[in-house]
């Protein structure tokens, strides 16, 4: 081990330069004007992994965007173990709030500044430079690896179930580990054990076949903005739980266990609200913030248009209104039921005079790992190796699709060894990675994969 670590700390810069490049191709996934950076983007990383002289290397088309595929199974009887990452990145807007331009990453106060810096490149690299340290030093790994890196998991993973339907052999694996999540905070090595999952939809309600003069038809038929700000408002209650019939009833409540193993953490609550430069905290009542976004779900309107948003004003009954509405869900919610169930509510609350069609979007399942299986064990001994301090065990609002569709189809515990930071504005202007973050995630990942090949492989 020692001289592959060593090699890892004599390759810093060049790893940071080489993440530099790969970051330069703006491969957004939801926008159609850049699906050949996507595939350029996915060669990138196939190149880089042809060079390392994996033995396979594919890059599998999907109806949307490719994933990278690659294997390194020269560990005959050692685990093997599944990482992956997304290859793909949010879009930018408002470009006009970063410091410097998203794809021409920079490199500032320890950090690099640009898009898909942390979610996720940076992270996939990192598994791609701590593989190389060890066909560098000892000329093999201690274990087999596959890596399967997507290009649409910023937009819900669409044809992904389809992929690993296709290619199931080839993703048999032992033991899974994602990187695609961020620390508790600054130095402190972080499993995440809980991801939320997603549901999204989009409801239109209309109303006359075109725009109606306000003075000649208000008052006699329903307007849809005003329908549509009804049915949002009778989403939550006055302290944000929310009204959608059935929609807790599957919601594995928190134990007293983990209730106390989330109150033990140095959560500070001012700092974090610093960060969204919002007044107040707000939500379900009876939950800590954290137990907030760790553990309960959700329901957010994630954008509302309708009538006229024109300069001055302009006197019209506008014939519909549009919302966007996700929810965060939690064990054992599933999408295909909130859907149902929040699709039935919205068509019963609809006031009389409009039709309300729902409209379903992508979905993902929500996951809770296994901690009392050893792999988290092991993975605490490998962080603490490269972090020099003690693991805690996490849970992250957000949702990756992949982790729970991987954890069903094949049994294995898939461990969320993440490298970002919970301020690192994934998603927003001016992401950045922790480059020490990045350097010591090289050695968490090669630890990781030396202690994994003292576990027996099945
Ligand atoms: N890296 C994130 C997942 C994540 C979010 C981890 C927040 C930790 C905290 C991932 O790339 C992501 O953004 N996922 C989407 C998935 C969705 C489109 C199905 C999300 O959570 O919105
Ligand atoms: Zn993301």
């Amino acid at each position: 081990m020692e001289s592959t670590v060593s090699w890892i700390d004599r390759g810093r810069e060049r790893f940071v330069q080489e993440l530099v490049a790969w970051c330069k191709i703006p491969a957004i996934s939801s926008d159609p004007a850049h699906k050949a950076d996507v595939v350029a983007n996915a060669e990138h990383l196939a190149a880089e992994l042809r060079r390392l002289k994996a033995d396979r290397v594919e890059v599998w088309p999907t109806k949307g965007h490719p994933a990278v595929f690659a294997s390194f199974m020269h560990a005959p009887g050692k685990p093997t173990l599944l990482v992956y990452g997304h290859h793909d990145v949010q879009p930018v807007d408002p470009l006009n709030e970063w410091i410097s331009p998203p794809f021409e990453p920079a490199i500032r106060d320890g950090r690099m500044w640009g898009r898909g810096v942390v979610d996720d490149k940076g992270q996939v690299w990192i598994h791609v430079k701590a593989i190389e340290a060890f066909l560098e030093t000892a000329k093999k790994l201690p274990i087999n690896i596959k890596l399967i890196v997507e290009g649409e998991e910023e937009v819900g993973s669409e044809n992904l179930e389809e992929l690993m339907k296709t290619h199931a052999a080839d993703l048999v694996a032992d033991f899974v580990c994602v990187s695609d999540t961020a620390m508790f905070g600054r130095g402190i090595p972080s499993l995440c054990v809980g991801l939320r999952g997603l549901m999204y939809l989009e409801v239109v309600v209309e109303g006359p076949k075109s725009d109606l003069h306000s003075g000649s038809f208000g008052g006699g038929v329903a307007n849809p903005v005003n329908a549509l700000a009804r049915m949002i408002a009778r989403l939550h209650d006055d302290q944000g739980k929310v009204l959608v019939p059935g929609f807790y009833d599957k919601v594995v409540e928190l134990t007293a266990a983990e209730r106390a193993e989330i109150a033990s953490l140095p959560f500070d609550e001012k700092e974090w609200l610093a960060q969204t430069g919002c007044p107040a905290t707000f939500g379900e009542s009876g939950f800590s913030t954290l137990e907030r976004v760790w553990a309960r779900p959700t329901l957010d309107c994630n954008g509302i248009a309708g009538g006229f948003q024109g300069e001055g004003s302009k006197t019209i009954i506008p014939a519909r209104a549009m919302a966007k509405i996700s929810c965060r869900l939690v064990p054992h919610q599933e999408p295909e039921e909130i859907e149902r169930l929040v699709s039935q509510y919205l068509t019963k609350i609809a006031p009389p005079g409009v039709n309300v069609k729902v409209i379903r979007h992508h979905g993902g399942r929500p996951y809770l790992a296994p901690t009392d299986h050893p792999v988290f064990e092991v993975a605490k001994r490998a962080f603490a190796k490269a972090f020099g301090r003690p693991t805690v065990f996490i849970r992250e609002g957000g949702s990756i699709p992949f982790v729970r569709t991987i954890a069903d189809a094949t049994g294995k515990p898939c461990l969320l060894m993440g490298f970002g930071q919970p301020d690192e504005n994934a998603h927003a202007p001016n992401e950045w990675l922790d480059l020490e973050n990045f350097h010591l995630g090289i050695k968490s990942a090669a630890y990781l994969y030396d202690e994994l090949s003292r576990l027996p492989a099945k």
